[in-house]
């Protein structure tokens, strides 16, 4: 329907990313919502109720936000999570919203490493360094720590099967612990987890064949990864053995070192870090599809990116949350709310955090 309302050939095109049809190219970034979940991290009302709103207008894929392995992986104690068995239940709902209108679904799998909360459990990491207060260090893991922590991912991919996702997206930037692997700046281990790209990259790698052991050829894996760590080369290297273990879709957004002047010297198109997918897109064309993400507030933006095939699709994450139906903005130029770009959304628990553009709806 979309694509013969519109005079954009490609954004309301479908495209199949592994065995899951989507049906446009654009996607709900995964964006955390602070105060939904309860401490037992089960899925809740609320959080049927907003996915399925954003699914009802039509976007083509939802990444449910991040999902704690573990109840030590959390940012905040009402974290959702996919650690037990018991959380699988409401995640079935999530899917059910989804699917009943024809959007795929896959979640997003993390484990907040070294930036825990320490109320949570012990922050650990690839080696001992500065976690969110400065004067605390993370504890190393051990080998078998680091064993122990892939099977937890492992599991919550099989949960999210079981739930009935398309997929399930590896949480691999924005500092966390898979990109706490990736960083030179947080691995300073010597043994086979650190050093060379192919060795920080070996955690996330080892996670990925697990999950394809497990879940089966049709299982979409793909990962958010930095697209800059420090380097975009080196960040490609990265990817590059993602894709080799069988990951099917990488999206990509930033990391924790950034030193690279390439990105800004060729005048990106909106913003250095949806850059960032483009030069990965030039990189992975034909490989596996690519989306890019950040301040993407506006139809014309997006579409530019898709019709002039720079990405493969577009994340989109405060657009979003401020209006369901800015995917119909995009397909059809129906009118919508924006953002203000005002980043109160971003707030934690107990602080103010309604999103002022969603309120005038
Ligand atoms: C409220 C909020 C929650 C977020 N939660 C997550 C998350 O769970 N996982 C993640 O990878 N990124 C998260 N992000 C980052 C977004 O996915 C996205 O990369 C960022 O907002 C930039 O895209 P935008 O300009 O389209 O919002 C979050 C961002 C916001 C504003």
């Amino acid at each position: 329907m979309h694509k013969n309302s519109t005079k954009w050939e490609l954004v309301g095109s479908p495209i199949t990313i592994n065995k899951t049809v989507i049906k446009n190219r654009l996607t709900m970034a995964p964006t955390v919502k602070f105060d939904y979940a309860g401490e037992d991290g089960k899925v809740t009302s609320k959080h049927i109720e907003h996915y399925k709103e954003r699914a009802e207008h039509g976007v083509g894929l939802i990444c449910v936000e991040a999902t704690a392995v573990t109840p030590s992986g959390r940012f905040w104690k009402n974290h959702m999570g996919l650690w037990e068995d018991e959380q699988i239940k409401g995640h079935k709902e999530i899917v059910k919203a989804c699917h009943d209108n024809e959007t795929a679904v896959i979640i997003q799998l993390n484990h907040t490493g070294i930036v825990s909360n320490p109320d949570c459990g012990e922050m650990i990491g690839p080696s001992a360094v500065p976690t969110r207060d400065e004067n605390v260090y993370s504890r190393e893991m051990s080998i078998e720590e680091i064993h122990e922590m892939q099977t937890k991912y492992v599991e919550a991919a099989i949960r999210a099967k079981e739930a009935g996702y398309d997929g399930i997206q590896l949480h691999g930037c924005h500092g966390y612990l898979i990109n706490q692997f990736i960083s030179k700046k947080t691995n300073h281990r010597k043994d086979e987890y650190g050093g060379d790209a192919k060795n920080r990259a070996r955690f996330a790698t080892e996670i990925i064949q697990k999950i394809r052991a497990k879940c089966g050829e049709d299982f979409l894996i793909s990962v958010r990864t930095a697209g800059v760590e420090p380097t975009v080369d080196e960040a490609i290297k990265i990817a590059d053995e993602y894709v080799k273990a069988s990951c099917n879709y990488l999206q990509v957004s930033t990391g924790i070192e950034w030193d690279d002047s390439s990105v800004k010297a060729r005048n990106p198109v909106y913003n250095d870090i949806c850059e960032l997918g483009v030069r990965f897109h030039e990189h992975f064309k034909d490989i596996v599809p690519v989306s890019c993400v950040n301040g993407l507030l506006a139809p014309d933006a997006v579409r530019y990116l898709i019709e002039n095939k720079l990405v493969d699709t577009v994340d989109l994450g405060r657009a979003l949350l401020a209006d369901p139906s800015f995917s119909e903005a995009v397909l059809e130029s129906k009118s919508f709310v924006k953002c203000y770009n005002c980043l109160r959304c971003q707030y934690g628990p107990g602080m103010p955090h309604k999103c002022p553009a969603a309120l005038k709806r």
